[in-house]
């Protein structure tokens, strides 16, 4: 069977036949003709037919509101692909989803700059629904029949509220299939619920709801009303389909709301009910600038408590930057003022200094990293020492108790076990062996203005200050190169390099200079 994560790409180009057998039949057409012109983009996998336990295994869909452009952002990039804790909302909110259910039955609704937001989400081997214009919440849901009719319930998420937790979604599934109801909603109770939809519920029976109005359009006695509507939801397929065409755009937006659903279905003698989360805070949307920051900062901050419940020390966590992925060993000490990001790892007992930014790398137990560094796409093995002020460009590779000190820049270097390149130096395309000295000021000329070339300097060998090291070029084994040289040629082993003007020395010379100007 083809795999899944595959699928984006190929339904895209639409190059790759999918086996008819693991596709909906009107899907299948879709995709494979026309790709992007009628609201599925990607083959679905058709879900298996339940048996006789109808019951007990559901089949479930979750599908995810991705659509919107985000007005309220005044940004030019989609909403969903704003980031807070280092990932883009909408990767959050799959990352709690496919903990639910599997990938292959899980849908991001997209729209607005399509292409873009599938790009950055396409690994996790999701389907997408195109909504080619976005008319509503309701709407999202119209065009995502096809896909999602052949399930028995559907779970909607929203794509813009990124701390919604799996262990929730699974609550909500539960509650929902507990109550057989028809549609049902999470809820909060906010301090300040300005800004989104209260829950109506009906006054015989609590745990039903009558109804979700939208803030601009709450009677003066509902706006005091602090239960809202998370934004999340569960849907039996076969009443929702039945009854979603009813929705009407009827509404100051001129919108189809996904939330009038509640009244319609209700009036359709169908139950309707709401789950109350304990936690307010998971249901939080950015739909603003500050409401991204305030969730990026929550992230973070949860981000450093687990570390910290893990062993790991973080001084003044507020002023610290540390991605959701990125992972680090116990008893490492964390100053203030330091980013950690992307897919990094460090290991345990390592002292990580003030001010260094530190990404996508790979970093070792026992390693010291002083004020100030910045890493990208670096390793650093165990022991090793960096910075003040030390630069790891990709490719870099720093061996088991190797230093790299003060304005050291490096780009695709390897600097052996033990060896040290403590200042002013520049070290790009080279293999450096073991118990190397790198004098200060040391520079490897790798680019010719058209082509890089690469340096080696083997095992044991000692570079003075100011040595410029013309690539291609070899230092050989426990070899000599004097301050100041610049090497051109390939240096034999054991042997001594010098490549600098020889000096002349004028004695008395500054004197009589000296002399000549009080004359005058
Ligand atoms: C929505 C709810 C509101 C609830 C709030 C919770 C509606 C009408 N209102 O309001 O009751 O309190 O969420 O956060 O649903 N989207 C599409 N296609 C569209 C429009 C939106 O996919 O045509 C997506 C957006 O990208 C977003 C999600 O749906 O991820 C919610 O839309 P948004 O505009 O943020 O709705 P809210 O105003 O927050
Ligand atoms: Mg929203």
């Amino acid at each position: 069977m083809e795999s899944r994560a595959s699928r984006p790409a190929t339904a895209g180009s639409g190059k790759a036949p999918v086996p008819p057998s693991t596709c909906g039949r009107a899907i299948l057409k879709c995709t494979c003709l026309a790709p992007y012109s009628r609201g599925i983009l990607v083959p679905v996998s058709k879900p298996q037919k339940s048996s006789s336990n109808h019951a007990s295994t559901p089949r479930i869909a979750i599908a995810i509101m991705a659509a919107g452009k985000g007005t309220r952002l005044k940004s030019k990039h989609p909403k969903v692909l704003h980031e807070v804790g280092g990932k883009p909302l909408l990767a959050h909110v799959i990352a709690a989803a496919t903990k639910v259910v599997p990938a292959k039955d899980m849908y991001a609704i997209i729209g607005h700059e399509a292409d873009r937001v599938r790009k950055a989400v396409a690994h996790t081997g999701i389907g997408f629904v195109l909504q080619e214009e976005q008319r509503g919440t309701g709407h999202a849901l119209m065009v995502a029949r096809e896909a999602l009719a052949p399930y028995d319930q559907v779970i909607v998420l929203s794509g813009d509220a990124p701390l919604i937790t799996p262990q929730t979604i699974q609550k909500l599934r539960d509650f929902h299939l507990a109550q057989r109801s028809a549609m049902t909603l999470l809820t909060a109770q906010l301090e300040n619920p300005t800004g989104y939809g209260r829950v109506i519920r009906k006054r015989a029976d609590r745990d039903s709801v009558q109804a979700i109005v939208e803030q601009k359009s709450l009677l003066p006695g509902q706006k005091k009303i602090r239960e809202i509507n998370a934004g999340f939801y569960a849907f039996a397929t076969k009443p929702f389909f039945r009854h979603i065409d009813k929705l009407s755009t009827d509404n100051p937006h001129h919108e189809y709301y996904l939330t009038d659903m509640a009244a319609l279905l209700g009036r359709a003698k169908e139950r309707v009910v709401a789950l109350q989360t304990g936690d307010p805070y998971e249901v939080l949307g950015g739909n603003t600038r500050a409401e991204l920051v305030d969730i990026d900062q929550r992230i973070r901050l949860a981000k450093c408590q687990q570390l910290m419940a893990e062993g790991v020390t973080i001084f003044y966590p507020q002023t610290c930057v540390i991605d959701s992925d990125v992972s680090i060993g116990a008893d490492t000490v964390i100053e203030p003022f330091v980013q950690i990001l992307g897919k990094t790892r460090v290991g345990g007992d390592c002292r990580i200094r003030s001010y260094s930014v530190i990404l996508n790398s790979e970093i070792g137990d026992e390693v010291v990293i002083r004020p100030g560094c910045v890493l990208d796409e670096a390793r650093v093995r165990a022991g090793a020492l960096l910075g003040p002020y030390s630069h790891l460009r990709p490719g870099t590779e720093i061996g088991e108790g190797a230093h790299v000190g003060n304005f050291v820049e490096t780009k695709k270097v390897r600097l052996g076990k033990g060896s040290k390149a403590n200042h002013l130096t520049y070290l790009g395309d080279a293999e450096i062996g073991e118990r190397v000295n790198v004098g200060a000021g040391t520079i490897t000329c790798n680019y010719d203005g058209v082509n890089k070339h690469t340096t080696i300097i083997e095992d044991g060998a000692f570079l003075g200050s100011d040595a410029t090291l013309v690539a291609p070029v070899r230092i050989g084994k426990g070899a000599y190169v004097g301050a100041g040289s610049c090497v051109t040629d390939d240096v034999p082993a054991d042997s001594l390099a010098l490549g600098r003007a020889r000096k002349i020395v004028k004695e008395g010379w500054a004197k009589e200079k000296r002399e000549a100007h009080k004359a005058k």
